[in-house]
Order: structure tokens, then sequence, then C-alpha cells
């Protein structure tokens, strides 16, 4: 496996493939790769003869309060997993390498309306760091395929959108939730979680699936549902960022005769944020 940290040396790697004819596909990360991101990989690897991976802990999609210092680096071991899994080439740069006026005077991708709800209220700026980096590897790698998580159910739906309101020329893959066998969503932060916590958090996909039955047996107070769920969650220790009932495409707040549903839940154990969503049609 080719692994560069220059955007120079990455795009002639990938343009001798392209005039191989090899199909290219991305798979973006911020690494400290786990099953999850692994999935990413194999899936890439079934739309594409080259697959790119890119690991790069994002500094401008935190918040000041936010934990990009604790956020868990593991280059090394993450390289020996993607050549193990067949990815052709690591791009892995350094924060000057992607913003080398500084990070305050890069050019920012805007966000749209999907993304000042759930996770964007609490974390203003975070999106539009998710999108200014999707962009720049977009434009670094040009893919024909790019692969993202529904675990971050939200950022998929603004990459999405952002894909076609922006014309990149990509097809967006989507890869469902890989999870422990007790339903914990898979999380490069699962790892910063107390002893005491990590069998406290599959409470979360738990919960989204108790609420998920009740609305498919019938129940249509979703305003109820949400702060009931919410109760439960805090009593066992965590402190709920939202647990919202919402539509699937809009992602706003469902409203009882509405039929695809997804609900989406952020909550902290300790200093841990976690995130988890479960979408069905009623
Ligand atoms: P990161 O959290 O490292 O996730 C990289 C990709 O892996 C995302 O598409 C995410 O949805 C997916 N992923 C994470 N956990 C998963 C799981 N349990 N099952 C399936 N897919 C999972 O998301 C980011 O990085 C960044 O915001 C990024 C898009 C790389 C931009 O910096």
């Amino acid at each position: 496996m080719l692994c560069f940290h220059t955007i120079e040396e990455t795009r002639n790697a990938i343009k001798l493939a392209r005039q191989e004819g090899k199909k290219i596909a991305l798979v973006p990360t911020m690494g400290n790769l786990h099953s999850g991101h692994i999935k990413l990989i194999e899936t890439a690897r079934k739309h594409a003869d080259f697959v790119v991976a890119s690991v790069f802990v994002n500094p401008i999609q935190f918040g000041p309060n936010e934990d990009f210092d604790a956020y868990p680096r593991t280059l090394e071991q993450d390289s020996k997993k993607l050549s193990e899994q067949g990815a052709a080439l690591l791009f892995a740069p350094s924060a000057a390498e992607m913003y080398p006026n500084g990070q305050q005077d890069q050019i920012r991708v805007g966000t749209p309306v999907i993304a000042n709800a759930l996770c964007g209220a609490d974390r203003p700026d975070h999106f539009g760091g998710v999108t200014t980096v999707v962009s720049k590897l977009f434009n670094i790698v040009q893919p024909d395929v790019a692969v993202f998580g529904e675990k971050d159910y939200q950022q998929l739906a603004i990459i999405r959108q952002m894909t076609n309101d922006l014309c990149f020329p990509i097809e967006i893959v989507p890869m469902p939730t890989i999870r422990e066998p007790s339903g914990l969503a898979l999380s490069s932060r699962n790892g910063n979680l107390r002893p005491t916590d990590v069998e406290i958090a599959p409470l979360l996909h738990q919960n989204l699936n108790t609420y998920k039955n009740k609305i498919i047996t019938g129940q249509r107070n979703f305003v109820e549902l949400e702060k009931e769920a919410t109760q439960i969650l805090e009593s066992h220790g965590f402190k709920v960022d939202y647990f919202s009932i919402c539509d699937q495409r809009s992602l706003n707040r469902a409203s009882a005769h509405q039929r695809e549903l997804v609900i989406l839940v952020a909550a902290k154990l300790g200093t841990v944020r976690l995130i988890d969503n479960i979408a069905f049609s009623v």
C-alpha cells in the first residue's frame, strides 16, 4: 500500500491509477480505525479497483471545548489495517498540508439547513468543517465513488446534498452501522469510555429500538416519547443532547402522520459524546 503525507504525491499516484483505467474509491476517516471503518474499505473495494483511504483528524470540525487533543491518533496501526484490507493508498496529511494559509483563512464550504439542528445546534461550526475537508478530499482524490457510514446520519445527508449542490461527479455509497454484539455502535471514541460506562453505553441503541417499536405499534405522541426516552437515558447516567424523532429526508421533527422516520440521539457519558440513530418506515 502506498502511503503519502502530501497532496502532490497523492495526486500523482492517483493519476497513474486512472491512466491504467482503474475506478477510484475514497474512504475519508479520522483514523483510529475499527471494524466499522474496515467495512467501509471492504465496500469501497466492491465498487472500485483502487481504494484511497484518508486519515486526518480535521481540526476545523472540532469546537473550542471539544476533544481534538484527546482524539486517538494511531496511524501506524491504521496503516497496517488498511494495507491488510487491500486499500491501495493511504493519504495522511498534516494540518499544515491541508490548511497552508492557517485554519482561520481557509475558505469554507457552506452548509444547508439540515446542518442547523441536531448535532449542528450545539456544534455550530462542525458541519462546515466537515463539508470543507470533504470537498478538499474530493478535489484531491477525484474519486468515482466515496463511502460514508450511516452511523453519522446527519453528516451523510449533508454530504449527499453537498455532492448534488456542488455538482461533484461522485457516487456516494452509504454503509450501515457496524455494532458490538451489545448493540453499541463502533466508534473511535468508545475507547475513551470509563469502565463503568462501557456497560451503560449499549442502552443507547436498546433505547432506540424500544422507541422504534413503540412508534411501529401505533404510539404517535412524538413529543411525549422523546421526553420519556430522554428521562430514561438520564436516569442511567447519560447527559442527553438530543433524542429526536425526525423525518428521514428533511431531518425536521416528524409530525404524527409522517411515515419515513429516523430517531437520532446524541448523549454524553462522562466526557465521551456518543451518537446513534435508527431509521424505519411505519
Ligand atoms: P470518522 O468518525 O473517522 O468516520 C469515518 C467514516 O466511518 C464515516 O463515514 C463514519 O460514518 C464511518 N463510521 C464510523 N463508525 C462507524 C460504524 N460503527 N459503522 C459504520 N460506519 C462507521 O466521520 C468522520 O470521521 C469525519 O467527519 C470525516 C467524514 C472523515 C471528515 O473529517
